[in-house]
């Protein structure tokens, strides 16, 4: 469906015929969160729903359309530098600057971009974006890259092109994703392991509609924490320690600072767990783990909110429920719930009467299939 629209749109904004099309997923956490900067372990899939981007080489500069966001700034692909173009074309502007210092100058594009991820929800359109013209040079310019690397050029991008100071979560879950599993990441030796999501479960992403807010200043809050915290248990990352050690280190740091580690270790472990929970389909080890993981993040990490509570809590006592809890970064975006498949309708219906009650506002759940990572389509 897409395929077909980001084609004819291409058409009619360039008048021109794409060579090239690539897609790239959103993703979503199912556990380990705020870790991935702290060296420690996340676990996340990457869904059906995502970004497409059509292409074709030009002789003039890039130009860049998206159905959501309209014309983007133009820009020399072949020299572009840090803080030459601002707006949404940044993270293509990035990704050709972070390519260049690998494969060599990237040859100038027109370039079509259609989403279906939700916006502000927190499904990482941005990483999605940042794989997804990855991709498309690549396929263009005519060299190879490995997922892997893929995702650490783009959380480059992210990091010194864009100015978001993120973990590698979501562009190794949108570069490294396959279809039905949940992917283990050891995001310090950035190794891999898959984990079949039980047949009988679907993964739905409840949209609490309330948008992330203030994100980006209290995630470098949160991140400064972290490194204080490390430093005053002298282990290099918080990834090196564990609870004992804290505990054992209490007494050199302030409450709020034992908290933010406090949930940084037990979610590593958690997360750990999670894995085998998953891979033995043992529902109520995967209940405990996320409710456990959600409870950490509102009390500990203090990064939930009103609506990501309700929605966690509403999902909890809903019909079929298997685990559910907020993702992402949190104030605000989406708790993630795994259902088994054939109680998905009343869920939907209980979960979202169950938020309706407690905020008065109306949610959304979009049931997603577990896709494979960004490539080319066309
Ligand atoms: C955002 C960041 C990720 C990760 C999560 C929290 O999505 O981009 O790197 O830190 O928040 O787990």
């Amino acid at each position: 469906m897409s395929l077909q629209r980001v084609t004819e749109l291409h058409q009619k904004f360039f008048g021109t015929n794409p060579t090239t099309i690539v897609f790239a997923p959103g993703r979503i956490n199912l556990i380990g969160e705020h870790t991935d900067y702290n060296g420690g372990f996340v676990m996340p899939s990457a869904i059906d729903k995502g970004i497409w981007v059509s292409g074709r080489v030009v002789d003039g500069e890039t130009r860049v359309f998206s159905d959501v966001a309209g014309t983007g700034r133009t820009f020399c692909a072949q020299s572009v530098e840090l803080g030459d173009v601002t707006g949404w074309a940044k993270y293509a502007a990035g990704m050709a600057w972070v390519l260049r210092s690998d494969f060599g100058p990237m040859p100038n594009i027109e370039a079509t971009v259609v989403s279906n991820l939700p916006m502000g929800s927190g499904v990482s359109s941005s990483a999605a974006m940042e794989m997804a013209f990855g991709r498309l040079w690549e396929a263009i310019a005519g060299f190879t890259i490995d997922p892997i690397k893929l995702a650490l050029l783009g959380q480059k991008c992210e990091n010194q092109y864009v100015g978001v100071n993120c973990g590698v979560m979501d562009q190794m879950a949108s570069a490294c994703g396959k279809a039905n599993r949940a992917i283990f990441i050891d995001t310090r030796s950035l190794e891999i392991e898959l984990a079949s999501v039980p047949e009988e479960y679907a993964l739905l992403l409840l949209d609490t509609k309330k948008p992330r807010a203030l994100t980006d200043s209290a995630y470098n809050e949160r991140r400064t924490q972290c490194e204080t915290a490390a430093s005053l248990m002298e282990v290099p990352q918080l990834r090196d320690a564990n609870l004992d050690l804290l505990l054992e280190k209490k007494q050199t740091m302030d409450e709020l600072t034992f908290k933010r580690a406090r949930h940084v270790v037990t979610e590593d472990v958690r997360t750990t767990e999670f894995k085998s929970a998953l891979s033995n389909n043992d529902a109520k080890g995967i209940f405990a783990l996320m409710k456990g993981s959600h409870d950490s993040l509102r009390d500990d990490y203090e990064v939930s909110c009103l609506e990501l509570d309700a929605m966690a809590e509403s999902a909890w006592v809903s019909p079929g429920v298997v685990g559910a809890r907020m993702t992402g970064a949190g104030f605000g975006g989406a708790c993630v719930a795994l259902v088994k498949k054939d109680s998905v309708e009343d869920f939907v219906e209980v979960c979202l009467a169950g938020y309706l009650q407690k905020t008065g506002k109306n949610g959304e759940i979009l049931v997603c299939d577990i896709a494979e990572g960004a490539r080319v389509i066309s």
